[in-house]
């Protein structure tokens, strides 16, 4: 079983972001994996990947939401600064923790990286996916990322 498992309620409809999310929730279980293991050197590993793919992920998606000119961009910019550090202390606690402490910290990273995209991301999916059908040029490469949905 895998620590956390995609659900229904994650989904934007925005399949770029979604896709993105997905890899996401797997970087954190193997996360949570690498905790179980106990091996230091692959909890340093796949918290760094984690790190990696959040950063790149956030870039890309307050990149979608100043396309749409979204009226909570800098308020989500800001959600994502406080993840992003919040990364950066979890990653710093990590290096030092003992493997029962690795597996707690681990424990309560999950849920709220998962909060962030139900009840924020998937907030602004009705905006973007308007956006993308209505407002865009017909050339514009994030036209792409709605795909049929
Ligand atoms: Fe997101
Ligand atoms: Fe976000």
């Amino acid at each position: 079983m895998p620590y956390l498992a995609w659900s229904d309620e994650l989904d934007t409809h925005i399949p770029e972001l979604d896709a993105q999310h997905r890899v996401m929730i797997e970087h954190v279980n193997r996360l949570a994996a690498a905790a179980s293991s106990g091996s230091s050197r692959q909890i340093r590993e796949a918290m760094a990947a984690l790190a990696d793919c959040v950063r790149q992920h956030f870039a890309f998606e307050e990149r979608v939401l100043e396309m749409i000119d979204f009226a909570g961009l800098e308020e989500h910019r800001q959600t994502h600064r406080n993840i992003l550090a919040e990364l950066d202390d979890y990653r710093a606690r990590l290096e030092t923790a003992s493997p029962a402490e690795a597996e707690e910290l681990v424990d309560t990273l999950g849920p709220w990286v998962v909060e962030h995209i139900r009840h924020d991301d998937v907030d602004f999916g009705p905006t973007v996916r308007e956006w993308l059908r209505d407002a865009a040029p017909p050339n514009d490469p994030f036209r792409q990322l709605v795909g049929d949905s």
